[in-house]
């Protein structure tokens, strides 16, 4: 069975149709990567996931329940939790209280203390930068910050759109450790990613989004060799 479900997803803004009839699947444990230029739909397909915004026609289902209709709060208690693009802190707060934030919907304070750790180990930059105000961190430190703030809320599935976008490459590889580090521990990712060789590398299933439709989809590994996509995405 899959954990995530999402089938003939549509997205509206008005009249422009953004996301036309988008279907996907993630397994637990797994990590797909959604990849396509801008306005392709990818961040769009996320915030449905999410309920950040509403769907005007498909199903998502989540753990064997179909969640289209709940309300983004009850998604979070799911395990659901989204890093969105262009990260999104609290500039004028600290790291530590921009992590709480992430938290919000965690009960237990030993629960809460937890998830720090395990942020802290994973980004130990965040760790030495808990004091200081997010908006003073560089862009790299940042997105370790806004990843951060989702796992604080003990996903089941993260959700991470663009955490490469803006980053010099040496803190991006950075970054794409960690998530095949958060992966390799259990983690279920679905990864949107504009660096398409990044995402292809890191996911076991991808799929390609034009014009709000998929376009191709495949193993990872498989895509990186695929003349179409390298044509398209990989600039060979
Ligand atoms: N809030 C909104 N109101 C109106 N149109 C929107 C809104 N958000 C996105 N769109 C439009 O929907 C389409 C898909 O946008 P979306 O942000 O999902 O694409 P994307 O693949 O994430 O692109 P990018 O790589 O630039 O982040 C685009 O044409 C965009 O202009
Ligand atoms: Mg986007």
């Amino acid at each position: 069975m899959h954990m995530l479900d999402v089938r003939d997803l549509r997205v509206h803004y008005g009249g422009l149709a953004a996301v036309r009839g988008v279907s996907f699947r993630l397994g637990r444990g797994e990590l797909v990567a959604l990849i396509g230029s801008n306005g392709a739909g990818k961040s769009s397909t996320l915030k449905a996931v999410a309920g950040l915004v509403s769907c005007s026609g498909g199903a998502i289902r989540f753990q064997d329940a179909e969640i289209q209709k709940l309300a983004p709060e009850a998604r979070v208690q799911r395990g659901i939790a989204l890093s969105p693009e262009g990260r999104r802190l609290f500039g004028r707060m600290t790291v530590l209280e921009n992590l709480l934030v992430g938290a919000h919907t965690v009960g237990s304070r030993a629960e809460r203390d937890e998830s720090l750790k395990r942020v802290y180990a994973l980004f130990p930059r965040v760790h030495e930068r808990r004091s200081q105000l997010a908006g003073s961190l560089s862009g790299g430190e940042q997105q370790m910050v806004a990843i951060g703030r989702a796992l604080m809320a003990r996903p089941r599935l993260l959700m991470l759109d663009e955490p490469s976008l803006g980053i010099a490459p040496k803190v991006v590889s950075e970054i794409a450790d960690a998530i095949r580090r958060l992966n390799h521990e259990g983690m279920s990712i679905v990864l949107v990613e504009q660096n398409a060789r990044l995402a292809l590398r890191l996911a076991h299933n991808a799929y390609a989004l034009e014009h709000g439709e998929v376009v191709k989809s495949g193993k990872g590994e498989e895509l990186l060799e695929d003349p179409y996509v390298r044509k398209a995405y990989l600039g060979v």
